[in-house]
């Protein structure tokens, strides 16, 4: 197997798996799964599981006195709470792990009234290896009847020991037990955090514990009905005002899992249901709706929020904010530029403490002033506490204080401190892993790891080694999966037919790559073929990069994969076809119609939000380090594509700022300070596209060597005509008289900011985007004064519009900016309405 075989492979296992365990509807079957009755003398089965009693169990070890109760009670809230295992002095059992990562521990309480011990009053402390989970707690003070607790816990090594510590003279005890595997992908390393905002990283090293877990607008959703075995209830206890929000939901089975989110993250029953925005009998829809959490104000929350649009008969329609305390989430979210469909699923993570001084997290969904229709959703909510400095999630003693008479316990603080885990690391242990799968499947029985698809393995082979019968049935399991948008693996002949034998009349684009081939797959699909020298050993590391980042990244905005051709160490690219083509060729160079001056604003809003997403939307920050015109293509409806992503980086991780790197990208294009200091931020993507803004506007080549001198570098020579306010000379002649001053004021001045020496000085995208926005809203009202309709600019479908007029009165009001004469009533509802957007904390 090549080395380039082995890492698409490699990407394979990465990319395909949700795929696989959704297609096959295998549930996740977990390799360590320990479900124990403690003290029980034979099998309690509770929703369809097998809890074993702990005397029977050979797999795991137990050490310490113990004894057992039991009650013949069956009044008890669940079978488990019949019987317990009771502890005279400290006990553990400790479970040997086949596979290490995180686990579920679960741990049931329930105390039976027996007549030598008073299990109300005996404290528990529970402690891990490394953790503290539960620290003195008592029955005695508490009103449910009994405890349920669920961890989950990164074990590092091949045993974990569950320790039961018996104080203040009295007994412990425990009623249940499970230990089971969770999928890696379930819980990341890093989410936002929003106060400070920035990336909190190092979660793979911390104890989880979950305290909420909801199915918003739905019913009860027990382990039976989740492959995790996670119970998640109705929201509706937690609203502030219950007639804020009112349910929804589709039949489960309408739901579409994307690539991007594996069904193991939240069964589809989740993802069905909703709340939305209920008639709260106001006047005007401008309000939140709301959830309060009571949490324990010491520790840090890791906080999902599970969205699904299965509501909006439309794309884009949905637009609204999502806020957790005062601290605005997701600003203006366009759930359905991120999902690019309905009823498809998608999640946030982000780390929050409780709101300022007390001990409560809230969690609020408002509509967007942009949006057409004020309307929010939520589907799920997971609050999960994450363990302190002293590595207890209860309370702030730590494990070497709890458990200090136990010298045998192995110090694995070194492991746990300080990880610095890449992406890179990840992706080899999973190589390796995959490597020894292949290698051990061919030699054994083809009995595998439960989590990975190998039966996809067995075809990928078949479909580029295999005869010409199997390569057919090999074909027939690749269409399902592009037809799941994962990408396909194309035969070379299929290729040769879709090109005409690479045709040189099909060529469309000639780059450093390759070649790029105008091409029509069997069925009809027009497609963009690309086919790499197999000669370059930069092309082949591009080749990588591209599939790599592609397959994780959909977007509206984004030119798709389709998928690609490995065969004949061929090196070759199937993506969609974009009738249009580069961006450059509509602006100068070629005969084509000039296009207007909202047709440019909307390419540019598209592109921003296509690079918008590159940066924030992943959970990686992703620089694309060569933006420019040839790599912005336009679909046939001139909607913006961003292409290209050969040269990309995945962003700043953990600790650092930046990512220190050789110089690459086109000249023209290329950020000073990333020039000087080789550092690339995702700023210098900023830069780049604030080059390409000045050569949309001004239809010239970003360098044009025979120019005079001073007008050589278009981002020098623009930035000295709009520092004296004169954009207007030098932009494309064809725009003169046909764009309105405020919309060319605030396109320059975006474009101006953009170009800023110093990466800190530059917006981020986000604000590029909101700018360009503005910018287009200003020229709609304009000409909505001048000219009555006007077809040839009309709105490209798909990008949504903002319904807000900048020079209506109401907006200013909203503000509370009273402008009284007509001249300056455009700057002051300008500033107001800039402020709004950019700033959507404010409103
Ligand atoms: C108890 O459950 C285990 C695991 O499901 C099963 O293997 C075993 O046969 C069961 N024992 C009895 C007595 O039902
Ligand atoms: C069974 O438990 C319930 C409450 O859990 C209690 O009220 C009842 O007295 C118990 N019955 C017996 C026979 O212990
Ligand atoms: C639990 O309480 C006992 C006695 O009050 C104390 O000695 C012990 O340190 C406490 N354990 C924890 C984990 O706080
Ligand atoms: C128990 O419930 C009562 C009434 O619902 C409440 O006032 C009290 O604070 C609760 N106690 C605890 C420890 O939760
Ligand atoms: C320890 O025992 C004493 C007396 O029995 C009791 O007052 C105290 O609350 C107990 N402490 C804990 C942590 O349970
Ligand atoms: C668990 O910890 C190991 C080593 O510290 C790390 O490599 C791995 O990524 C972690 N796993 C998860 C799922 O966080
Ligand atoms: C849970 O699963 C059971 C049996 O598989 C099914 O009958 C039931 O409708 C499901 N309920 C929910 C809420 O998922
Ligand atoms: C509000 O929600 C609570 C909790 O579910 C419920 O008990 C109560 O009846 C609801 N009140 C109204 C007015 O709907
Ligand atoms: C919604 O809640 C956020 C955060 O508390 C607040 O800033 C915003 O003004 C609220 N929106 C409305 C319409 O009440
Ligand atoms: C938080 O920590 C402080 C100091 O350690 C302690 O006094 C306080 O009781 C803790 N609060 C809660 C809710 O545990
Ligand atoms: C939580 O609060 C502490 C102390 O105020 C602060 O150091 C920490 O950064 C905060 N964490 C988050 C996630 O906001």
């Amino acid at each position: 197997m090549g080395l380039l075989k082995w890492w698409i492979h490699v990407l394979f296992v990465v990319s395909f798996f949700g795929f696989v365990v959704h297609e096959s509807c295998a549930a996740f079957s977990p390799v360590d799964n320990y479900l124990i009755a403690c003290g029980s003398a034979k099998n309690v089965s509770i929703q369809g599981r097998d809890f074993v009693p702990d005397s029977k169990q050979s797999s795991f070890v137990f050490k310490g006195d113990h004894n057992v109760v039991s009650s013949s009670n069956s009044s008890v809230p669940s079978p488990i709470f019949q019987s317990a295992r009771v502890f005279p002095s400290t006990a553990s059992y400790e479970f040997q792990i086949n596979q290490k990562g995180r686990h579920w521990i679960r741990l049931y309480f329930y105390p039976i009234a027996d007549s030598t011990h008073n299990l109300r009053s005996a404290p528990i402390t529970v402690v891990t290896d490394n953790f503290v989970l539960l620290s003195n707690f008592t029955f005695k003070n508490y009103n449910g009847s009994y405890l349920f607790k669920e961890y989950a816990i990164n074990v590092t090594s091949d045993s974990l020991s569950l320790n039961f510590i018996a104080s203040n003279n009295s007994v412990t005890f425990v009623n249940g037990i499970e230990v089971v595997s969770i999928p890696d992908e379930l819980f990341p390393d890093q989410a936002q955090d929003l106060a400070p905002v920035g990336p909190f990283s190092g979660l793979s090293g911390r104890a989880l514990e979950t305290v909420y877990r909801l199915n918003m607008g739905g019913p009860l959703i027990t382990p039976q009905n989740d492959t995790l075995g996670r119970t998640w209830e109705n929201d509706e206890k937690y609203l502030h005002v219950n007639s804020s929000a009112k349910a929804v939901s589709v039949n489960p089975a309408n739901i579409r899992y994307p690539t991007f989110v594996k069904p193991e993250i939240a069964p589809n029953w989740v993802y069905a249901t909703a709340e939305t925005m209920g008639d709260a009998n106001v006047p005007v829809v401008n309000f939140n709706v709301t959830w309060v959490f009571p949490v324990d104000p010491n520790f840090t929350y890791f906080v999902r929020a599970h969205f699904c649009d299965v509501f909006s008969k439309l794309l884009n329609a949905l637009v609204f904010n999502v806020y957790i305390n005062a601290d605005i989430a997701l600003p203006s979210f366009d759930l359905s530029s991120f999902t690019n469909g309905l009823s498809v699923p998608y999640y946030k993570d982000f780390v929050s403490n409780s709101s300022a001084g007390s001990s409560y997290l809230t969690v609020s969904i408002g509509p967007d002033a942009v949006a057409d229709t004020p309307n929010a959703i939520l589907n799920g909510l997971e609050i999960i506490k994450i363990s302190n400095d002293a590595r207890s999630l209860d309370g702030s003693s730590s494990v070497e204080s709890v458990l200090p008479e136990m010298p045998s316990r192995k110090s694995k603080l070194g492991i746990i401190i300080g990880l610095v885990v890449g992406f890179s690391v990840a992706v080899l242990l999973l190589a390796l892993f995959y490597c020894c799968m292949v290698s051990r499947r061919s030699k054994d029985s083809p009995q595998g790891h439960p989590w990975l698809p190998l039966p996809l393995y067995g075809n990928s082979q078949t479909i580029t080694k295999g005869s010409m019968t199997s390569q057919k049935s090999g074909t027939a399991s690749c269409i399902s999966l592009a037809s799941a948008n994962l990408g396909r693996i194309f035969l070379f002949q299929e290729i040769m037919d879709a090109t005409k034998k690479f045709d040189e009349s099909l060529v469309i684009g000639v780059g450093g790559f390759g070649r790029v081939y105008k091409g029509v797959l069997e069925d009809g699909t027009n497609v963009a073929v690309k086919r790499g020298n197999p000669r370059s050993e930069q092309g082949l590391a591009e080749f990588r990069t591209e599939i790599e980042m592609l397959s994780k990244l959909r977007h509206r905005h984004l030119v798709s994969l389709i998928g690609y051709c490995d065969e004949r160490s061929e090196m070759i690219l199937v993506y969609e076809y974009m009738a249009n083509g580069p961006l450059r060729s509509h602006l100068y160079g070629t005969q084509l119609p000039s296009l207007s001056w909202k047709q440019r604003l909307e390419i540019c809003i598209g592109a921003a939000r296509g690079l918008h997403y590159l940066h924030t939307g992943a959970a990686q920050t992703i620089i694309h380090r060569d933006v420019k015109t040839t790599n912005i293509l336009l679909d046939e409806n001139f909607v913006a594509k961003v292409a290209d992503f050969g040269l990309s980086k995945a962003g700043p991780a953990l600790d650092q700022t930046h990512v220190s790197t050789a110089v690459k990208g086109s000249f023209g294009y290329l950020d000073p300070e990333y020039f000087r200091r080789q550092q690339l931020t995702e700023k210098s993507d900023v830069y780049s596209f604030g080059v390409v803004l000045m050569e949309v506007l001004c239809s010239r080549p970003a360098l044009n060597p025979v120019l005079p001198r001073e007008q050589v570098n278009i981002a020098e020579w623009a930035m000295t005509w709009q520092k004296k306010g004169m954009l207007d000379q030098i932009m494309d002649p064809y725009l003169a008289g046909k764009v309105s001053p405020a919309s060319l004021k605030k396109f320059g001045e975006t474009a101006e900011k953009c170009l800023a020496e110093y990466g800190v000085d530059r917006p981020s995208m986000g604000d590029v985007l909101w700018n360009l926005e503005y910018a287009l809203q200003l020229e709609e009202t304009s000409s909505a004064l001048t000219e009555p309709e006007d077809n040839s600019t009309n709105h490209i479908p798909g990008i949504p519009m903002a319904p807000m007029q900048p020079f209506d009165n109401s907006v200013s009001m909203i503000d509370g900016v009273n402008s009284s004469t007509d001249d300056d009533a455009e700057d002051a509802a300008t500033s107001a309405v800039f402020s709004q957007l950019v700033n959507p904390r404010g409103r």
